[in-house]
């Protein structure tokens, strides 16, 4: 590297495609001035760590968790195989697994003053706030979890949150609808029992039809992991403080609750509603390509082909809507999908649809109301988090995360006292 200022040439070595940042604090103008930074707000073009959990190739269409692609795992695994995958690295065996099932299965309950301090809550509080603070006050509650160097404790605490995030999510819900909350039923599967604490009422059991648990449970591991999204950037930045991962879970369900990262299938209804019939497509369209508004749950950051969960998403869009009825938003927007991968606006940009294009029609069709989708978006990402959370504790490269800065305010003013200033 040359720096124009001074003439001088450096050479700063190159591996896995990237520069070590603080290489670059060697080059300066004179010694006492701090060395050359970067400047890189979002860190759209910075690596803030080696990771080995999940591989996009966005071009390509490509996601991959553990080496294992998304439609292998969506057809032929489930949620809590995938969860044990992003865990630990590898898949498991026959006993590996049982014993997986069996941990998660019998660490559902949360204790008693969990669910009084839910019933705490303002009648209308939002579920995503209820399980922020919910999950980050089980810290209190497993004090030992503040031990992160202890790998058998970090298991522990990583089987209660896997465990223990949906009773939360579903108790939220109920809170919401004013309807007790309903305990865990460990006879049944991760994704029925939650089900069942979201949907029973007074019948013995509640056993949902199956195609709409693996629908949900497909959708869960959708979700798993997506690489440094701001979530799991939030739970790696909170983790390297060396906090427990109850608090650093709670900073990524704190991240997902905004509009820019959980929120756009939300989005996609809104507009599908606002659409209404297929008349006013075209105008529609014509007002998106003029700038007027973005088709949304079209377009990605890092996918510019068709995002491989939303293909999946389709076809359990079939699935739910023969258990429950077609959604009459369905037909909108497949005809939107249609128009705008052959428009010339749309392939030359590169704008497919994503994961949310579809999956709030799905969740609508379970009667989700808008506010607990992204609850679910938490209970699918929390192995992601903490498969992410795990990595970082074991990394010896990583630090407690603290940017640079490039200081824009006033130096050295006088302080006059107020009783002066006022005077
Ligand atoms: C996801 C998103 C924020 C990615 O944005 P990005 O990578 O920063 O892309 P840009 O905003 O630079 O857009 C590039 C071009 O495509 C256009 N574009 C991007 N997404 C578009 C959309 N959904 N509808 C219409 N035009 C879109 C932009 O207007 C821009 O056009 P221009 O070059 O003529 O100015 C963006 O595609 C978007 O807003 N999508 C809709 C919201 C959504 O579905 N979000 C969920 C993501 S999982």
């Amino acid at each position: 590297m040359r720096d124009n200022r001074t003439g001088r040439e450096y050479e700063i070595p190159i591996g896995d495609g990237t520069i070590k940042a603080a290489d670059l604090a060697q080059i300066k103008t004179s010694d006492d001035e701090p060395g050359l930074a970067t400047y890189d707000p979002g860190f759209v073009n910075t690596a803030s760590c080696k990771s080995a959990v999940t591989f996009i190739d966005g071009d390509k269409g490509i996601l991959e968790y553990r080496g294992y692609p998304i439609e292998q795992l969506a057809e032929k695994s489930n949620f809590l195989e995938v969860a044990y995958l992003l865990i630990h690295g590898e898949l498991p065996s026959k006993q590996q697994y049982d014993a997986w099932v069996h941990e998660i299965t019998y660490h559902t309950f949360v204790h008693e003053n969990v669910r009084t301090f839910m019933e705490g809550f303002r009648y209308d509080a939002h579920p995503m706030g209820m399980l922020m603070a919910s999950v980050g006050a089980l810290s209190t509650f497993y004090p030992e979890s503040g031990n992160i160097a202890d790998p058998d404790n970090r298991h522990m605490q990583i089987v209660r949150m896997i465990a223990k995030m949906p009773t939360l999510g579903a108790w939220a819900f109920r809170h919401a609808q004013g309807k007790p909350y309903i305990y865990p039923d460990n006879e049944l599967g991760y994704t029925a029992n939650f089900l069942s604490m979201l949907f029973k009422m007074s019948e013995q059991r509640f056993e949902a039809d199956e195609r709409l648990v693996k629908a949900l449970d497909v959708l869960f591991i959708l979700h798993a992991d997506h690489e440094q999204n701001c979530s799991t950037n939030a739970v790696r930045s909170v983790g390297s403080s060396q906090v427990d991962p109850y608090s650093a879970v709670a900073a990524g369900v704190g991240a997902l609750y905004g509009p820019l990262h959980g929120g756009a299938n939300e989005a996609v209804l809104r507009m599908l509603r606002r659409i209404g019939s297929m008349e006013n497509i075209p105008a529609f369209i014509e007002g998106v390509k003029a700038g007027n508004e973005r088709l949304m749950g079209f377009g990605h950051r890092v996918y510019k082909n068709y995002d491989p969960r939303a293909k999946i998403i389709k076809k359990a869009c079939d699935d739910v809507f023969e258990v429950t009825g077609v959604n009459p938003l369905l037909k909108i927007a497949q005809e939107l999908e249609k128009i705008a991968l052959e428009d010339e606006y749309f392939v030359k940009r590169k704008l497919y649809p994503n994961v949310d294009f579809y999956s709030g029609l799905i969740y609508e069709a379970f009667q989700f109301p808008p506010e607990m989708f992204t609850v679910l978006f938490a209970i699918g990402r929390t192995p992601g988090w903490l498969a992410q959370w795990l990595e970082l504790v074991q990394d010896k490269e990583q630090k407690i995360a603290r940017p640079k800065q490039i200081y824009t305010g006033a130096r050295t003013l006088d302080f006059t006292p107020a009783a002066q200033r006022w005077a």
